[in-house]
């Protein structure tokens, strides 16, 4: 039985990933491994699908290797420094090598593919005071070109190398060749195929990783990720906001991993991601100020119970701020209550420009799933001017203020705004259920 609801699973996606656009970016490493013959296997499967794929490939362990059996020393391996002529001209052999060597084998598991002059570029130039030589930097790809070679089912084979229209050949980092690519093409997906996986730390579920905690992880001081996954998550943020939905990360090294990664409920990889409530952020101690300044206008109209600084700095990590652009326009609060198994939406606000644009629902609907996951069974809300909102809008009741918990009706009772108190139960879905949403967030 178990088999079956699996295979529906998979049947699932297949008509929601047909005709879609794939970048699949992988490391040099992973093609000189011998795991890559059982990918190319997965990518055959999901071109049996009508996938759209574009594979964009590095090299840089092909360029180390070429440059120990010469014995050149090079100035850098993967396009994200200076590209002296001896490297130039030792990474062009090495990448053109592997480049046939990835036409041989997708051959022989009968993919059709092309190689192509899509990628074209610009020296990097001068960067902090030294000339980055014949390192480039993407200007513009050819995607009528590419578009024409997926319309016949072929496979675009993308090294990383760039040409400038002067004669000239560049070196391109291929993450930033996967981004572009993915970028002109409008791909839905990028699947970054390195040896090695992001690990969890400090509790964070690095298998779905919102854009958002990817950001802050690569700002973090000290955050264990090896340079490899600092480039590739830093272009992960980069292609979501660029509009790449999901973009995948996965161990080059294991079995399947293709199809594991995109046909199971929690996937294999990490999956950086833009969701719905990408712009909500939890507040941190700094934005205390930003707060207390936002909601100043509304408390004065009393449509917000007034909290004094030092109650909102000791919740801090309870209040949640909406940005648009990096500028927070709307706030709200999750107060959870243990032992009540209750939580308060508080503290919703948005700022006066930006309200009837849906914010304030998102805000509503943010909330909520915070509180369940904190474990609340109901959700209760008081105000005195936004009954209507909660009710008419959120599906809200208007109960009683015997109704709230104990610990919150002696501050009500303290503080005399006979405000309406609002409730909602959150039942929790059925099991069946929760999964298939856990299926449709990998997709
Ligand atoms: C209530 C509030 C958060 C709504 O924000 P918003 O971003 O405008 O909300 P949305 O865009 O999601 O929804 C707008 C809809 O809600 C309705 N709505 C907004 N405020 C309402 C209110 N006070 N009473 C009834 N309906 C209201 C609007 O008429 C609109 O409906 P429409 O789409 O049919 O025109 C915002 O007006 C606000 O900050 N108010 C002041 C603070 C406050 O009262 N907070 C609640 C106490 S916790």
């Amino acid at each position: 039985m178990k088999h079956f609801g699996d295979l529906r699973g998979i049947l699932h996606y297949v008509p929601q990933f047909r005709g879609r656009i794939f970048v699949i970016a992988i490391d040099g490493a992973v093609v000189a491994a011998e795991n890559f013959s059982n990918i190319l296997l997965d990518l055959a499967v999901l071109h049996s699908l009508n996938i759209r794929i574009v594979l964009v490939h590095g090299a840089g362990q092909q360029i180390r290797d070429l440059a120990a059996e010469r014995g050149v020393a090079i100035s850098n391996d993967d396009g994200t420094s200076v590209t002296d002529a001896a490297t130039l001209e030792l990474s062009i052999d090495a990448i053109s090598r592997l480049t046939n060597q990835i036409m041989q084998n997708l051959t022989t598991v009968g993919l059709r593919a092309a190689t192509s002059n899509a990628l074209l570029g610009h020296p990097a130039g001068v960067i902090h005071g030294e000339d980055w030589q014949f390192t480039g930097t993407v200007e513009r790809i050819d995607a009528r070109g590419l578009k024409a070679f997926l319309a016949e089912e072929m496979i675009p084979v993308i090294s990383p190398l760039a040409y400038d229209g002067h004669g000239r050949t560049l070196r391109i980092n291929s993450d930033a060749a996967a981004l572009a690519v993915a970028e002109a093409l409008g791909a839905d997906k990028i699947l970054f195929i390195s040896n090695g996986r992001i690990e969890s730390k400090d509790g964070l579920n690095l298998r779905h990783l919102p854009v958002a905690q990817a950001r802050e992880l690569l700002a973090m001081k000290r955050n264990d990720l090896s340079q490899r996954f600092r480039s590739i998550l830093h272009f992960a943020t980069r292609a979501c906001t660029a509009g790449v939905r999901r973009v995948h990360i996965v161990d080059g090294q294991q079995r399947e991993v293709l199809l594991a990664e995109l046909f199971s409920n929690e996937g294999v990889g990490t999956m950086v991601y833009i969701d719905e409530y990408d712009q909500i952020r939890q507040a941190r101690p700094g934005d205390v100020p930003e707060i207390v300044s936002m909601i100043r206008d509304p408390v004065k109209d009393e449509e917000l119970m007034p909290r004094k600084r030092g109650e909102i700095t000791a919740a801090v990590r309870d209040y949640y701020l909406l940005e648009i652009d990096g500028n927070p326009v709307g706030s709200v609060a999750v107060h959870f209550h243990v032992p009540s198994k209750s939580a308060e939406l508080a503290c919703l606000f948005v700022k006066k420009d930006h309200e009837k644009q849906g914010y304030g629902g998102r805000l509503v609907g943010f909330a909520e799933k915070k509180a369940k996951e904190l474990g609340a069974t109901r959700i209760f809300a008081l105000t005195t001017q936004a009954a209507g909102f909660f009710s008419r809008e959120h599906g809200y009741e208007q109960v009683s203020a015997d109704d709230l918990p104990e610990h919150r009706r002696e501050k009500y009772n303290a503080s005399r705004r006979n405000s309406i108190v609002l409730v909602k139960q959150l039942v929790e879905r059925p099991a069946k259920l929760e999964k298939k949403r856990v299926v449709a967030a990998k997709a």
